[in-house]
């Protein structure tokens, strides 16, 4: 089947439940009334990903970065501002109605507060119930829904007829998860979901996470800060830098071997990550992050970058395919390279 996600040349496989083509999200921040006219927030710019039914894919980068922005357009929350949210082969700006009902009980999302995820005046069972009952289901069979759910999520019944504020973080999040997964979802989007939650609690939530998954044959796109995390969870990783996805592979590849500076920057701050690493070359990655206002021309990382060359400073890099499974945004890997080099101050260093 072919959709017009940006360009013609996009095709949907069949094998892929989330497909974004270019996509964008802008937000408009000055509206013109200040000096300087319009400014926008590049929060996600033309970002090309696809994730396979079944497959966890774990997304990173640093505060700011598009993450949650990314999330919410998936979600349908906000709209793109170029191209589309392709699932499961319907591009959703053309989507019928009843593709719209069915996108809307096939996605979950579970956010980081376990309490934001609920509503503080009703009882569990009537938080879990409620997505069924706006769905049209009789109160009798939600009920039981929400008990089996509650089961999923190995907590006991009597929990049903607790208020959050009874409620320890760990036990919340089971619950968002109960309530998450109470329409019999596809795709489980968690943002940050352990975050919040001490490090034992963690480890028993991601547990949870990772058997419901192979139980009900769930889609997750996890974002999360912790690269121990991703590594734990996920089958791929996806970076982010500046609203843009610089790179996207296999796991174990982009943790053993990764090829966008950035990437290698992250790594190689997460000694932890790879203790039997701790000899061989790091990389430092210096500067600030930089602004989603005030981007430089070209590479959004060229300030931070050792191997700008005067091509970063002039052109954006696209998407390079290593593999099919693995693509990286980085000249280093076209045919033409970074060019001339630029600034001989920003070295690889080793400890
Ligand atoms: N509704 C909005 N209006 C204007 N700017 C927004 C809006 N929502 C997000 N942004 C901006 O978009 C950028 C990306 O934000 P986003 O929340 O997606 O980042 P993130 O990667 O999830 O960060 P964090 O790790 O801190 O959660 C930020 O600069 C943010 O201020
Ligand atoms: S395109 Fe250039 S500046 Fe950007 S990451 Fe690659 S080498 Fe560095
Ligand atoms: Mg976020």
């Amino acid at each position: 089947m072919k959709e017009n996600a940006k360009n013609e040349t996009f095709v949907h496989d069949p094998e892929n439940v989330i497909e974004l083509d270019h996509l964008k999200k802008y937000f408009t921040v000055n509206k013109g009334k200040l000096k300087g006219g319009k400014q926008y927030v590049k929060a996600v710019d033309d970002v090309t990903l696809n994730i396979k039914a079944g497959e966890i894919v774990g997304l990173v980068g640093e505060s700011g970065s598009g993450k949650t922005t990314l999330a919410r357009v998936i979600l349908n929350l906000t709209k793109p501002t170029d191209s589309h949210v392709v699932f499961d082969g319907v591009n959703l700006s053309h989507a019928t109605k009843k593709q719209m009902k069915d996108f809307r009980t096939e996605v979950a999302v579970v956010f980081q507060d376990p309490a934001s995820n609920l509503n503080p005046r009703e009882t569990v069972e009537s938080s879990i119930m409620r997505p069924l009952i706006i769905h049209g289901m009789k109160k009798a069979e939600a009920k039981e829904r929400a008990r089996k759910s509650l089961e999923l999520v190995k907590m006991d019944e009597r929990y049903l007829y607790s208020y959050p504020h009874q409620l320890s973080g760990g036990q919340l999040q089971r619950i968002a998860i109960a309530r998450a997964l109470v329409l019999d979802p596809k795709v489980m989007i968690l943002d940050e979901p352990t975050s919040a939650l001490d490090i034992s609690v963690q480890a028993q939530v991601l547990n949870l996470l990772l058997e419901l998954q192979e139980k009900m044959h769930l889609t997750y796109l996890v974002i999360t800060h912790d690269l121990n995390v991703i590594r734990y969870i996920s089958d791929k990783i996806a970076v982010m830098y500046l609203g843009r996805l610089v790179e996207y592979g296999p796991t174990d590849d982009v943790i053993e071997n990764p090829k966008h500076p950035y990437t290698r920057g992250l790594m190689s701050a997460s000694p932890i990550l790879n203790p039997h690493d701790r000899d061989k070359e790091k990389y430092i990655m210096g500067g600030e992050p930089g602004s989603l206002i005030h981007l430089p021309k070209g590479c959004h990382f060229n300030p931070r970058c050792p191997y700008a060359g005067e091509r970063c400073m002039q052109e954006t890099p696209e998407n390079v395919y290593l593999s099919d499974s693995h693509q990286v945004t980085c000249f280093m890997y076209d045919e033409k390279g970074v060019g001339e080099k630029v600034s001989e101050e920003k070295e690889v260093s080793a400890e």
